[in-house]
């Protein structure tokens, strides 16, 4: 026998060695619920080991992101009121809004990335403006630009628009320019689907929709080649970097998405995807550290730059200890 693969990998040096995907904690960036309220700081039921804080409570869990060596947060907001056109997504005084200027004024060497989207902030529950039984895509976007400025306004690093409304980061990218933010970032949610693995998600921010569901925006999973339209598309719009969503279920859209474009590519493992490892763990199935590094090493393998990820403080310390990357 000539050609014995085995050779490479016969101890830990050389499978090392020849390793094709490293990874880098710089890449990770950790979601976050802020909660309106005061002494808030409560574990989440559907996914175990994340917590809602309020924010003045905050402080404790960005203590956490900066000790593990995590640089990044993305910011989801938990309204005290929600009304039918959200206002309290871009309220001077809203939850994001605060929770910006506290968490930039505390910890100014962390990078706060802001969720865009009316969810969790409408009463009933959808990512826009509804007309009869659906959601409208143009006077959604005045509000997205008003929510995306304010969030920029309040001292957001970069913007994540995640409503999967056409046009919407034109609109965004526009609205931010004529208020001088040109340096802002746009992370697009480009390829989103209307996911099964969003639940724990909307148990923890209160955003399922009231009725209905989202598969009128978000879109149809049997799709590749349109996820690549939508990339390209916000390319086009002015995106700065696009991402896919959920991680898991979609590395072959990820990959498509990462050839047909010059922008950088980011993927969200999403709630469901967290919480079958963690509950799977619980029972003893499978060992947590083992499948949150494979799959954060399957999403770097297909072509991601950075990722969303509920595990992202354990992952950057398994990567300090040397057992991931
Ligand atoms: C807001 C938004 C959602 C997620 C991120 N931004 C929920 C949804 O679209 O229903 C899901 C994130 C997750 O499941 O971890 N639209």
């Amino acid at each position: 026998m000539e050609k014995r693969p085995r050779r490479l990998r016969s101890n830990e040096i050389i499978r090392r060695m020849v390793r094709e995907t490293r990874v880098d904690k710089a890449s990770l960036i950790y979601p976050m619920f802020v909660k309106e309220g005061e002494g808030i700081e409560e574990q989440i039921p559907s996914l175990e080991g994340q917590y809602r804080y309020s924010v003045d409570r905050l402080a404790y869990g960005l203590e956490e992101v900066e000790r593990a060596g995590v640089s990044s947060v993305m910011l989801f907001g938990i309204p005290g009121q929600k009304d039918a056109c959200g206002s309290g997504a871009y309220a001077d005084d809203g939850i994001i809004q605060k929770a910006l200027r506290e968490g930039k004024k505390r910890f100014p060497g962390l990078y706060f990335i802001t969720d865009v989207c009316l969810c969790e902030y409408t009463s009933h529950g959808h990512c826009g403006m509804l007309q009869g039984d659906g959601v409208d895509n143009d006077s959604t976007l005045k509000v997205l630009e008003k929510v995306a400025l304010s969030h920029a306004e309040a001292g957001a690093d970069m913007v994540a628009p995640s409503d999967m409304m056409d046009g919407r980061v034109r609109s965004i990218r526009g609205a931010l320019d004529r208020q001088g933010f040109t340096e802002i970032p746009i992370m697009s949610y480009a390829v989103k689907y209307a996911s099964g693995f969003y639940a724990p998600f909307r148990e923890a921010a209160g955003s399922a929709p009231a009725f209905g569901d989202r598969r009128g925006y978000q879109m149809d999973y049997h799709n590749l080649r349109e996820g690549l339209k939508e990339a390209l598309l916000d390319e086009e719009e002015g995106a700065d970097i696009l991402m896919v969503k959920p991680a898991m279920t979609y590395l072959d859209v990820l990959t498509r998405v990462k050839e047909a474009t010059h922008l950088p590519v980011a993927a969200y493992s999403v709630s469901g995807e967290y919480a079958m490892v963690k509950a799977a763990a619980r029972q003893g199935w499978i060992d947590e550290e083992k499948i949150l590094c494979e799959m954060a090493v399957a999403v770097f393998r297909a072509g991601a730059s950075s990722y969303l990820t509920y595990g992202a403080k354990e992952l950057a310390r398994w990567m300090d200890e040397g057992r991931l990357g």
